[in-house]
């Protein structure tokens, strides 16, 4: 693979176009380091009153904070669904009006005053009902934890890659062909796979094998929480907070599933190539615009009516996205102000419009697959950034003969 000509020349026209981003981009100085206000307490936060702001070192920051949340505001219907009402609480004590918003402890009742409030709680879908339950706390440990991630150079595109404990060999495949770490044409390049540590009760337990692993590979994020669908908001608010104190440099973030295909030196070309202001705003993927809860209960995303009522801000499908790493601390700081939603990608939308950051649609990310008769073609997937859902073997494959000198296209 390395010594083929193809990625050579490939790597050498990506060393040039890239050279320039990278000279601009290292004389960014990283953004100030956050306090750890807010981080690892119980959810909602205590919300901040004008005089609390006016003594707040942070004052700019939670004004601008204050102001672009507006914009979430007006897309937010107010409503008597659950999660609508307590966006709004959380709204309406911003602006000092209606004083507090209800704590919710981690291990107290929050879980059940929830579920108390909805009056239909018990026709939920179980996993609904587990997600409401176990409320809103965020404060799980990190068990394997990779400190040195980000160490030396800086980090230029961090991988941040969604698997769960059972998935080897999607991760194996991973680190042998896009996922693989070092410098690309100069350009840093690392990654890490963010697990929770069960993937359910019934679950045979593999955090030995894990922990195992993350000795071999230095590239597993664990943290102790089962590892389910409704708890992938959860794992993106932790590798959030993960980022910001052990990352907090990396220039851009590409998000994704473990079984996606990622042309990354294409992807370091495209990055390369963003003039400064685009780079540091930058949130794209394939965008999902005028999206709205699924009604269907036998869907996956199935979202009740008593939960969630209004449209869906535009997002960028969660098989995978790239944004700056720029936002990462800003994001953290406005996911204090928003309450989780059980799909993953929705809050990381919202969380963005509350920044007033809109996603940029990039055809090149193909998160719900491509023609049947293009899936095994390398020309294909050398022109395209990301496609979902590719086997381990499929990976394997494609990417050596992207590699291969004679590929033709
Ligand atoms: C937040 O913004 C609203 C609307 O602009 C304003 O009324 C309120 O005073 C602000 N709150 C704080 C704490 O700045
Ligand atoms: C505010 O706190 C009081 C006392 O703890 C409680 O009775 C009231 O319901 C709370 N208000 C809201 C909006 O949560
Ligand atoms: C958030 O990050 C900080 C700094 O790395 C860490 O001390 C804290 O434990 C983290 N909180 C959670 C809930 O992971
Ligand atoms: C840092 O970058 C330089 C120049 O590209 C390279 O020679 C060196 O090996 C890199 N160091 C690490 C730790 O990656
Ligand atoms: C998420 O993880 C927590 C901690 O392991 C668990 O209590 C909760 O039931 C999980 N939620 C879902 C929806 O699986």
């Amino acid at each position: 693979m390395q010594g083929s000509q193809c990625m050579t020349v490939v790597l050498a026209l990506l060393t040039l176009g890239a050279l320039k981003a990278y000279i601009d981009w290292s004389a960014v100085q990283p953004e100030r380091q956050p306090t750890s206000r807010g981080v690892g307490t119980a959810w909602p936060p205590s919300p901040i009153s004008a005089a609390e702001a006016l003594d707040n070192e942070e004052l700019g920051l939670s004004l601008r904070l204050n102001a672009s949340l507006q914009l979430l505001r007006q897309n937010i219907p107010e409503a008597s669904a659950f999660w609508n009402r307590r966006q709004h609480q959380i709204f309406r004590a911003l602006e000092g009006v209606a004083g507090n918003a209800s704590r919710w402890e981690c291990g107290g009742d929050g879980g059940r005053e929830a579920a108390a409030e909805i009056k239909d709680f018990s026709s939920y879908p179980v996993l609904y009902q587990r997600f409401l339950l176990h409320g809103d706390c965020r404060n799980y440990p990190l068990l394997v934890n990779q400190p040195a991630k980000c160490a030396g150079n800086r980090t230029f595109l961090l991988l941040a890659i969604k698997s769960v404990p059972g998935n080897f060999a999607a991760r194996q495949a991973v680190r042998e062909t896009w996922g693989r770490e070092g410098n690309l044409g100069g350009l840093p390049v690392r990654t890490v796979f963010l697990l929770g540590s069960a993937q359910g009760s019934h679950e045979p337990d593999l955090r030995q094998l894990v922990e195992y692993e993350s000795q071999l590979f230095r590239d597993v994020l664990m943290w102790d929480f089962e590892d389910t669908f409704f708890n992938l908001t959860l794992k993106d608010w932790l590798f959030l907070n993960w980022t910001v104190g052990h990352c907090p440099g990396a220039r851009f973030i590409l998000k994704g599933d473990d079984d996606v295909f990622i042309n990354t030196p294409k992807v370091l070309g495209y990055l390369g190539s963003l003039d400064t202001h685009t780079a540091q705003t930058l949130y794209t993927g394939q965008v999902m615009a005028n999206a709205s809860p699924f009604r269907l209960r036998k869907s996956k995303y199935y979202v009740p009516e008593s939960f969630y009522v209004g449209p869906y801000p535009a997002y960028a499908g969660g098989g995978g996205y790239v944004f700056s790493g720029r936002l990462v601390h800003r994001l953290l700081q406005v996911s204090q102000y928003i309450p989780f939603y059980p799909i993953d990608d929705v809050y990381t939308g919202l969380c963005f419009q509350g920044l007033g950051v809109h996603p940029q649609a990039h055809p090149d990310f193909q998160t719900f697959d491509i023609a049947e008769k293009d899936r095994e073609d390398p020309c294909v997937h050398n022109k395209l950034l990301l496609v979902h859902r590719r086997s381990p073997q499929q990976t394997v494959r494609l990417w050596r003969q992207l590699g291969d000198a004679q590929l033709q296209c």
